[in-house]
């Protein structure tokens, strides 16, 4: 059976990434014999040029066929005047929310030869290796009402709608317990539960999941206090489980533990293990076209789609450990440069992998 990827670019860098992890893909296909065929659709800000938006029906209907999705950033300057609800980014939640991909998987793990890259000490940092599971489907990204209008006073009036249904808690639920199971078996679940009655729910809901699953431990935390034990201490953490929102900010307070969001990958699963592999980072429109952005979380977001979606795992990590074996041997993009290693360019960077695979 071959493996059909869908590759959605899209945006900024987004088409620098995905080139680059397109290539893996293929030396895995030319030199490994993995069974793969790609296709390519336009998205985000590309698809609004293409078709006037963000996700042309013909680039859903693509994904949904697919056995996943490579996608690489949306969004940019060149679109942020545009009538809010066509906006890049509202079509990737779309993308996520037509495909029900509740289960984002973002890792933030720690590699040695990066210790140095992070800012901070090299002690509270090395050997981290945390999941942090985020619903993905729900929250104050997708509840009604929401919008601007003008109210009463005359003034405007913004509104957005925090609301978790008790199914959608306990679905990502058990998929963090069942993830924790296979890992040291500790999760976190994050919430507000002191101030938002949808988390408070969150936090009930957890805790009756939690009585299937008795080998894991489980806790509770505020999202204040998250944020700050994620800097004091992320090596207590294993998995933490939290809502669409507080996913979205603590996965990207936890990326800098690793040295720079340039290097972490991210999974988006469906019940049916269908998934969108995206790396965490935006499309950085600022570096856009300069071959200099890194490319090593899409590559890494390679390795999580043949893990999770393809069910290949012996060739996840295969490139995992070409990962690996280019920072070990000093090769670093301008993000996660430092004293006495060797700047590459982004299409160089992705040369190097391809060249360690084995
Ligand atoms: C992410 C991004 C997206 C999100 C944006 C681009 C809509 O920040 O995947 O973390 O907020 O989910
Ligand atoms: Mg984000």
């Amino acid at each position: 059976m071959t493996h059909k990827v869908a590759l959605l670019a899209g945006d900024g860098i987004g088409p620098e990434i995905v080139g680059v992890a397109t290539t893996v893909l293929m030396a895995l296909r030319d030199r490994f014999g993995l069974a793969i065929e790609t296709e390519a659709a336009p998205m985000g800000g590309a698809g609004i040029d293409a078709s006037g938006d963000p996700l042309p029906a013909a680039t859903l209907a693509l994904a949904e066929r697919s056995d996943a999705i490579l996608l690489g950033a949306v969004g940019g300057p060149k679109w942020d005047k545009i009538e809010r609800a066509r906006r890049p980014e509202r079509g990737l939640l779309r993308l996520r929310a037509s495909l029900d991909l509740f289960c984002n998987l973002r890792p933030a793990i720690l590699y040695p030869a990066l210790r140095e890259a992070s800012t901070l000490k090299p002690e509270v940092v090395s050997g981290l290796d945390l999941m942090i599971v985020r619903e993905l489907t729900g929250d104050i990204y997708f509840g009604q009402p929401r919008g601007i209008e003008i109210n009463a006073n005359q003034e405007r009036e913004g509104r957005n709608t925090l609301v978790y249904t008790e199914s959608e808690i306990r679905r990502i639920a058990h998929a963090a317990f069942k993830l924790a199971r296979q890992r040291q078996r500790k999760l976190c679940s994050v919430d507000k539960a002191n101030v938002l009655e949808a988390t408070e729910l969150w936090r009930d809901v957890v805790t009756e999941v939690s009585r299937e699953y008795a080998d894991v431990a489980l806790s509770h935390m505020y999202v204040d206090n998250a944020a700050m034990q994620l800097v004091r201490a992320p090596k207590q953490f294993d998995v933490m489980v939290t809502t669409n929102m507080f996913g979205d900010i603590l996965s990207d307070l936890a990326s800098m533990l690793t040295g720079s969001i340039g290097m972490l990958p991210s999974a988006s699963l469906n019940a049916k293990n269908q998934g969108m592999y995206e790396p965490i980072h935006g499309s950085a429109p600022d570096i856009a076209g300069k071959d200099i952005a890194n490319p090593l979380a899409t590559i890494l977001s390679v390795a999580m789609m043949l893990r999770h979606s393809l069910n290949e795992e012996s060739h996840a990590v295969r490139v995992e450990a070409a990962v690996s074996s280019v920072l070990e041997a000093g090769y670093r993009t301008a993000d996660i440069q430092s004293l006495g290693t060797q700047l590459l360019g982004t299409r160089e960077m992705g040369r190097r992998v391809v060249e360690a695979l084995n």
